[in-house]
C-alpha cells in the first residue's frame, strides 16, 4: 500500500528574488530535500523564481526552476501554492504579496520592514482569505526567535526582551571594543562584509532593529504592530573613548532592542546600551545576534546565532515552508495565530514615550579641572533624586586642560534625567553636551 507521502502531490514553491536569501532558500531546499519531505510530510518544489536580471550569476543551481524577470507572474501562477517574498523593502514587495493573498497563496516572507510597517493590513488580508503568512526569517535571520516566542513560550507572560538584533552595528562596536577602532572607520568594513542594508544609514541609525523589535514585541506582548511607536537611536554618535571607558567601569556598549511590560504601558526602543560584561548577551560579539526573553515561569532565556547571510536566513525561510505544508490541510481558525495572540485577543497597550522610561544612564562630561566643579554636578543629580553609582575622573586627553567626567547612575526617569542635563549643560565650567547612554542590568 502507499504511503501518505507519496499519494499527496509535492507544494510548489514560487520565489520572489534570487539574491543572497534566495540563492540559500533553493540551495538548502534542493541540499536537505529528503530531510525536509520526511519532515513536512509532501515533496516542496521550487516551479518557478523572479529576479531583476537573469543574466546575474547565482550561488545557487537553477536547473528545472522557471525563470522570469516578471514577479507578477509568479503571483498569478496558478501552478504556484506558497509564495516565498525574498525581494526586501516595500516596493514592489508589498503589492507582490497583497497580489498573492487575493490569489489564494500562503506567503513566506523574511521581509522585517514589510511586516513591521504593513504586517496589520497583511494579516488582516491573511485571515480574510483562510491563508498563513510566515515570518520567522524578519527577525534575527536563523536564530528561531519568532517560534520561540510565539509556541515555546506560550505559557509564559513575557515580562521583557532584549536584543542585539543588527548584525551590522554589533561588527562595529565589537572592531571599536577588540580594535579601539573608530566608528566611520569599521562601518566602511562592515559594509564590504554584505551583512549591512542597502542603505546603511537602516543599520547604524537603528531602524532595521527597530522594525526587529516591533515585530518581537508584537508577539511577546499580544499588541499591534506599531513601528511609529518605537524610540530609536544609533550607534552613529558612540565614541571609541565611551566603549573604552564602559570597559573600565566593567560594562560593554551593545545596541539593544528593548520590550518591557511596566506598569503604565509597553517600553519599545532601541539605542546603545551599557550592559555589564558579566552577562552572557554583553559577549555575543561581531555579527552574531542573540535575544534575552524573560517569562515569569520560565526566568531568562537566551537565543544565539546568525542574524544574516545566505544559508543561516534561508534556515527560517525554510523552516517556515515546512510550516506552511504541515498546516496546509488543518482547518484555518485551528492554526497557531500570525502575532501569536488570537486576532480578537490583540491588546491596544499604551507605548510609553521616551521621557516617561526609566533607565540608568552613563554620562560623561567635559569639566574644568578646579575645586567645585564635581559638587556643582552631584548638587544638580541630587536635587533631582538622581542617585550615583559609580564615578571616575579621567585625565585629560592630549593637549587639552578640561578633564572627562564618567558618572554611572541608578535608576531615573528620562524627564527627571533631561532636566538635569540641561542644569549640569548650563554651568560655566562644563563644556558642550554631556554624552549620556542609557545601561540595562539585565538582571
Ligand atoms: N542588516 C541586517 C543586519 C541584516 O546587519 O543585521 C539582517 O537583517
Amino acid at each position: 500500500m502507499a504511503d501518505r507521502e507519496s499519494v499527496l502531490k509535492p507544494v510548489s514553491i514560487g520565489l520572489l528574488g534570487l539574491g543572497t536569501v534566495g540563492g540559500g532558500t533553493v540551495r538548502v531546499l534542493t541540499r536537505n530535500a529528503g530531510e525536509i519531505t520526511r519532515r513536512a510530510g509532501r515533496a516542496i518544489q521550487i516551479v518557478a523564481a523572479s529576479a531583476r536580471d537573469l543574466e546575474r550569476p547565482r550561488i545557487c543551481d537553477t536547473d528545472g526552476i522557471r525563470l522570469t524577470t516578471d514577479s507578477r507572474s509568479i503571483v498569478t501562477d496558478p501552478a504556484v501554492d506558497i509564495v516565498v517574498e525574498l525581494i526586501g523593502g516595500l516596493d514592489p514587495a508589498r503589492a507582490l504579496v497583497f497580489e498573492a493573498l487575493e490569489n489564494g497563496k500562503h506567503v513566506v516572507t523574511a521581509n522585517k520592514m514589510l511586516i513591521a510597517l504593513h504586517g496589520n493590513e497583511i494579516f488582516a488580508k491573511a485571515r480574510e482569505k483562510g491563508l498563513m503568512v510566515a515570518f520567522e526569517a524578519a527577525v534575527a535571520g536563523g536564530i528561531p526567535i519568532i517560534k520561540a516566542i510565539r509556541e515555546g513560550l506560550a505559557g509564559n507572560k513575557v515580562e521583557w526582551l532584549a536584543g542585539i538584533i543588527n548584525g551590522t552595528c554589533n561588527f562595529i562596536l565589537t572592531e571599536m571594543w577588540e580594535k579601539g577602532r573608530d566608528f566611520a572607520d569599521v562601518l566602511a568594513e562592515a559594509q564590504g562584509l554584505g551583512y549591512a542594508e542597502a542603505d546603511p544609514t537602516f543599520d547604524v541609525e537603528g531602524i532595521d532593529a527597530a522594525h526587529k523589535l516591533t515585530i518581537l514585541a508584537s508577539i511577546a506582548f499580544g499588541i499591534p504592530l506599531q513601528f511609529d511607536k518605537v524610540y530609536v537611536e544609533g550607534i552613529s554618535g558612540i565614541t571609541a573613548l565611551d566603549v573604552a571607558y564602559a570597559e573600565a567601569l566593567g560594562y560593554r556598549i551593545k545596541l539593544l532592542g528593548i520590550a518591557r511590560r511596566s506598569l503604565e504601558g509597553i517600553e519599545l526602543r532601541v539605542h546603545p546600551t551599557l550592559i555589564p560584561e558579566r552577562r552572557l548577551i554583553a559577549n555575543v560579539n561581531g555579527v552574531m545576534n542573540a535575544i534575552v526573553v524573560k517569562g515569569d515561569a520560565v526566568g531568562p532565556t537566551l537565543y544565539y546565532g546568525a542574524g544574516a547571510g545566505a544559508e543561516p536566513t534561508a534556515s527560517s525561510v525554510v523552516a517556515d515552508i515546512v510550516d506552511v505544508v504541515r498546516t496546509l490541510t488543518s482547518d484555518p481558525e485551528n492554526r497557531v495565530p500570525h502575532l501569536a495572540f488570537q486576532p480578537g485577543a490583540i491588546a491596544d497597550l499604551p507605548i510609553l514615550p521616551i521621557s516617561e522610561v526609566e533607565t540608568a544612564y552613563y554620562l560623561r562630561l567635559s569639566a574644568e579641572d578646579r575645586p567645585g566643579v564635581l559638587a556643582d554636578v552631584t548638587r544638580i543629580l541630587a536635587n533631582h533624586g538622581i542617585s550615583i553609582e559609580a564615578i571616575i575622573q579621567k585625565e585629560p586627553l592630549n593637549g587639552e586642560s578640561r578633564l572627562p567626567i564618567i558618572l554611572l547612575t541608578h535608576k531615573v526617569r528620562e524627564r527627571e534625567l533631561n532636566d538635569a542635563v540641561a542644569q549640569i549643560e548650563a554651568l560655566a565650567t562644563i563644556s558642550g553636551p554631556v554624552k549620556r547612554i542609557r545601561m540595562e542590568t539585565l538582571g
